[in-house]
């Protein structure tokens, strides 16, 4: 067990409590679970497998699909995020329900996947891949029917990188089309100068043979938390930049209209609701929201994916190890420090959502994690604990089969991908 920084509201507050400083005592948090999380509680002590599990609500996950589609509208193109949903069915789910084939992929053997399960899809590769991370991938496509010519966009930020790809293509005697990553003010890569663009495009062109130029990718989370609507000086200059882009592209000859002009990611897809300068707009995590997306311009989208943990011992009163008038003073200092319990498993990146009043800082554990509760709470040993994921590409990765719940009942289990590279 892994001491974490001392314990939170707890005994930093002794010394004030002693000095007589009562006022800032803190509040008492605590309530039972919800109404939705008892329900959760009793199916998977039925049902559940007795151990830490993600539970997915698909008739959260449908509505945020609804939200998404609704925002990108039907002129421009949903892209699915792979990495912040990888699990074949769930990403087969957001695909039917949104009308969309357009994917985004982040991660090599996660591009082997979906060529084998979705080989209509058209996919936009994330990041550049390393070019052994591209022959890897031709490597292990085997007989799929999927036609990497025509449906993928192999990513490219650099002169460098484009020949690489290049020399591959000429090797392998395959046809690669190539989106260009541009700087839209992120600053992690990608084209940051326009006339770096032409040497591209005449490499390209120069070289038809192999390669074809599909369009730009110009993501921008760095307008997250501004509130920001289209006419926010930040978002200006990111479509301008945007802009300026295409319009070299376009004095070169070639035809705006037949490129993928992806930007955006869930926290700022919202902005562009009355926006034409990119065509394609790419979400994923909005689809269930974790915690680090409980953002402003996703507030009508519904936390869909919870971690629950069975409790596996429940001690009447709060305690720690020999230190027994420290415990005595949190107890009777910080009512959210009264009942003590050890779950199944923890130090997720995750938070409590319920029971509510979980405090954060306690010792950490992967094995088995102590938390404390109000008294207005009472769990038993097998009662579940619910936390909200703060992120889910890694996260999700962590619990085996996703639990599918809808209607207030579990219906089926959902596997994710493997983590192997
Ligand atoms: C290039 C790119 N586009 C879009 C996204 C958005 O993904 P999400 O919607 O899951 O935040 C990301 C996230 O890292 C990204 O790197």
């Amino acid at each position: 067990m892994k001491r974490r920084s001392v314990l939170g509201g707890g005994l930093g507050l002794v010394g004030a409590a002693a000095g007589g400083a009562l006022l800032w005592r803190p509040d008492d948090l605590g309530s039972p679970h919800s109404e939705y999380f008892a329900r959760l509680n009793e199916l998977l002590k039925r049902d559940g497998p007795g151990h830490p599990v993600m539970v997915i609500d698909i008739d959260r996950m449908n509505h945020n699909v609804d939200v998404v589609a609704r925002s990108v509208g039907v002129k421009k193109t949903y892209r699915v995020v792979v990495k912040s949903l990888p699990s074949v069915p769930l990403l087969r789910g957001v695909m039917e329900r949104a009308r969309t084939d357009s994917l985004m992929v982040f991660h090599q053997p996660f591009l082997n996947e979906i060529a084998e399960n979705f080989p209509q899809a058209d996919v936009l590769l994330g990041k550049p891949m390393p070019i052994s991370a591209a022959k890897s991938f031709y490597k292990k496509l085997g007989n799929t029917p999927f036609d990497p010519a025509g449906k993928i966009q192999w990513l490219i930020d650099t002169q460098q990188r484009l020949e690489q790809y290049l020399s591959l293509a000429r090797e392998l005697g395959v046809h690669m089309r190539i989106n260009v990553e541009i700087d839209v003010g992120l600053h992690r890569g990608g084209l940051a100068k326009i006339e770096a663009l032409d040497k591209l495009l005449k490499t390209i062109k120069e070289n038809s043979d192999y390669l074809a130029f599909s369009g730009f990718m110009g993501y921008e989370p760095q307008l997250t938390g501004l509130r920001a609507s289209l006419d926010h000086p930040a978002v200006r200059k990111v479509l301008e930049t945007y802009r300026n882009f295409i319009d070299r592209a376009k004095s070169t000859g070639i035809d705006p209209d037949q490129l993928t002009l992806n930007g955006a990611g869930s926290h700022t897809l919202a902005i562009y609701e009355k926006d034409a300068t990119m065509n394609d707009l790419a979400a994923g995590s909005a689809i269930v929201k974790p915690t680090d997306f409980d953002t402003f311009h996703l507030t009508d989208n519904q936390p869909a994916l919870f971690i629950a943990t069975p409790v596996l011992k429940a001690y009447g009163k709060f305690q720690l190890p020999g230190e027994s008038w420290v415990a005595r003073s949190i107890r009777s200092w910080d009512p959210n420090y009264r009942h003590l319990y050890y779950i199944y498993g923890g130090y997720w990146k995750a938070r409590f959502v319920s029971p509510a009043g979980i405090p954060e800082s306690m010792y950490s554990s992967t094995n088995q994690q102590p938390i404390t509760t109000s008294e207005r709470v009472d769990l038993a040993v097998d009662d579940y604990v619910f936390l909200r994921p703060t992120q889910s590409e890694l996260v999700m990765l962590q619990f085996g089969d996703l639990l599918v719940m809808k209607d207030g009942e579990l219906i089926d289990t959902w596997p994710v991908f493997h983590q192997t590279g």
